[in-house]
Order: C-alpha cells, then sequence, then structure tokens
C-alpha cells in the first residue's frame, strides 16, 4: 500500500469515527429524544378503546401529563393540547379509520398511527411556544387540513385555562370543540367546502325551524350523515362522519350551541328555539342509528 492510499484510508476511517462520536454523544445527551414507539401496548397504561371513549389530556405527575389523541380523517380529537412549560408529555395516540401520522415539527415528536393499534411517543417541553400537529402520511382528500394545535404555556396561563374551560358559557366551549373538530372540513367561516362538506353558515334553520328537525340534527352530530344532501341551496354528497363515541353529551351540546348561532344562524332560527342541553343528546343516542339511517330521517324533514 502506498502512503498516498494509507492517508486516505486514515482520512475515512476518522470521518467515520467522527460521524460516531456525534451521534453517540447526541443520544447520550439526549435521552429520550429518539421516540419511543411502542405498538398495540397492552395493560395498564391504555388500550384503543380507552382513547377512543376519552381522548383528552391528564396530569398523572407534577409535571407529568398523558394525552389520549384520535386521528380521524380529518382531525385530531382534541385537536388543541395546552400543557405547562417543563412537562413531561406521554402521547396515546390512535386511529379511528385510516392510517395517520402524528407529529409536532419542532416539538420532537412524530409516529404513525394505525386504527387498532396503540402508538406511544412521549417528549419534554422545556420551551414555551406554540407548535403545530399535522398528520404526516396520506390519508384521503382532505389530509393536507389535517391539523392541531399543541401550545406550552406558562403554569399560570395553563392554571387560568382550566379555571375559563370551567366557567365558560356553552356557545364559547362550543367555539373551541368547532375549532378542534369541524373546522378542517366545514371551515373556520362555516361555509364549507362545495360539492362535498356543506356550509353550516345560512342552512341550520333547515333543522332548527322544522318540525323533528332537532332531533336528526342531534343525530346528525351522533351517529353521522352520509349521502347526498342540499344546503343553502346546492348539492353535496360527502360523509360526515359519527361523533357520538368520541365526543361526550355536553362537548356535542356545546359545538350545537356554537354552530346554531354563529355567523348569523341564531337570526333564521324560530324566535321558539332554546339551545340543545347534553340531557338530550344523551338520549339521542339510543337507539344508535347508522349515517344511511340519519340520511333518510333528514330526507323527511319538511323543507322550510
Ligand atoms: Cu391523516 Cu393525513
Amino acid at each position: 500500500m502506498s502512503l498516498y492510499e494509507v492517508r486516505w484510508l486514515a482520512l475515512g476511517l476518522i470521518g467515520l469515527a467522527i460521524i460516531l462520536a456525534i451521534s453517540i454523544g447526541f443520544m447520550l445527551a439526549h435521552p429520550g429524544r429518539i421516540p419511543l414507539m411502542a405498538m398495540d401496548e397492552p395493560g395498564p397504561v391504555t388500550t384503543t378503546a380507552d382513547i377512543l371513549a376519552h381522548p383528552g389530556l391528564t396530569q398523572v405527575g407534577p409535571h407529568a401529563f398523558r394525552a389520549m389523541v384520535v386521528a380521524r380523517q380529518y382531525g385530531f380529537t382534541p385537536a388543541a393540547l395546552d400543557v405547562p412549560v417543563g412537562s413531561r408529555v406521554d402521547f396515546y395516540v390512535t386511529g379511528a379509520d385510516v392510517t395517520h401520522g402524528f407529529e409536532i415539527p419542532g416539538g420532537n415528536v412524530n409516529v404513525e398511527v394505525f386504527p387498532g393499534y396503540v402508538a406511544h411517543v412521549y417528549a419534554t417541553f422545556r420551551k414555551l411556544g406554540s407548535y403545530r400537529t399535522v398528520c404526516d402520511q396520506y390519508c384521503g382528500i382532505g389530509h393536507q387540513n389535517m391539523l392541531g394545535n399543541f401550545n406550552v404555556v406558562t403554569g399560570s396561563a395553563y392554571a387560568a385555562s382550566l379555571r375559563n374551560a370551567a366557567v365558560a358559557s356553552p356557545g364559547v366551549r362550543g367555539a373551541a370543540v368547532y375549532a378542534s373538530n369541524c373546522t378542517s372540513c366545514h371551515q373556520a367561516n362555516g361555509q364549507g367546502v362545495a360539492g362535498v362538506f356543506p356550509p353550516l353558515a345560512g342552512s341550520l334553520a333547515d333543522y332548527t325551524k322544522a318540525a323533528g328537525g332537532r332531533r336528526v340534527l342531534e343525530h346528525v352530530l351522533v351517529d353521522g350523515l352520509s349521502g347526498p344532501i342540499r344546503a343553502n341551496d346546492a348539492a353535496y354528497n360527502g360523509a360526515m362522519p359519527a361523533w357520538g363515541a368520541s365526543l361526550t353529551d355536553r362537548q356535542i351540546a356545546d359545538v350545537l350551541a356554537y354552530i346554531t348561532t354563529a355567523w348569523h344562524n341564531d337570526a333564521k332560527n324560530p324566535g321558539s328555539f332554546v339551545a340543545i342541553a347534553p340531557a338530550e343528546i344523551a338520549s339521542a343516542r339510543r337507539p344508535a342509528l347508522t349515517a344511511a339511517a340519519v340520511h333518510v330521517e333528514r330526507a323527511k324533514l319538511p323543507q322550510p
């Protein structure tokens, strides 16, 4: 071997050693930075059924939270999470329909989510800030709108948000439920998307004015709706998912309080209209209907 060859060989080995040292050093300096992904994790922590029934954030220690998140076409439930700075958050994510991703860009969380499995990933959030949660697996027509928010806030802001949630009016709480679950299809301005996702702005009097319409509207939220419909004199053919399993009675009542009054919908309601109470949602759950059966119900409503 010539000296020339030996020099190049040494250069290559030194380069390899530097790369290895950087990777090992990084792993030692940031334990936990490489996400742990446990698929189909059994037993004590959580199951897919738990997550589907009780999505949300739970404090499990002084600086520790458990976030149970459902990914579905096209959003996360809950879509907005606030945690106090310095918290370790263990995310348990499952899919309700097809394969999705759950990524917090810049927040060191990225995991693939399959229906029927629990994906577990954790990170500690030491810096204040607002992050997006995004789906990074193509999952259908609304994939690019499948977004949520993850906010790392001060301890006092976190305590205040808990107090506010407890005392807010149904419409105010409902606006948050809407922002988390409904905007990717019906849009923040309630205008929907032509042909697929019907507008809520200006169209809900179809339900609030019709005899029996109130119950049909409750069924649309609880059981879903599939099939061609008309709203604001235009045709739509999409599929509203059933929210009965992932939202509580109060959350559904709150979001109805919001959408039946937002965007000047209140001006079109009959004078006798009063907000839908959580107890009505509880009774609307029985018996469970299919989305196709709700479509039949809706078609029978007298058009105002
Ligand atoms: Cu869900 Cu892309």
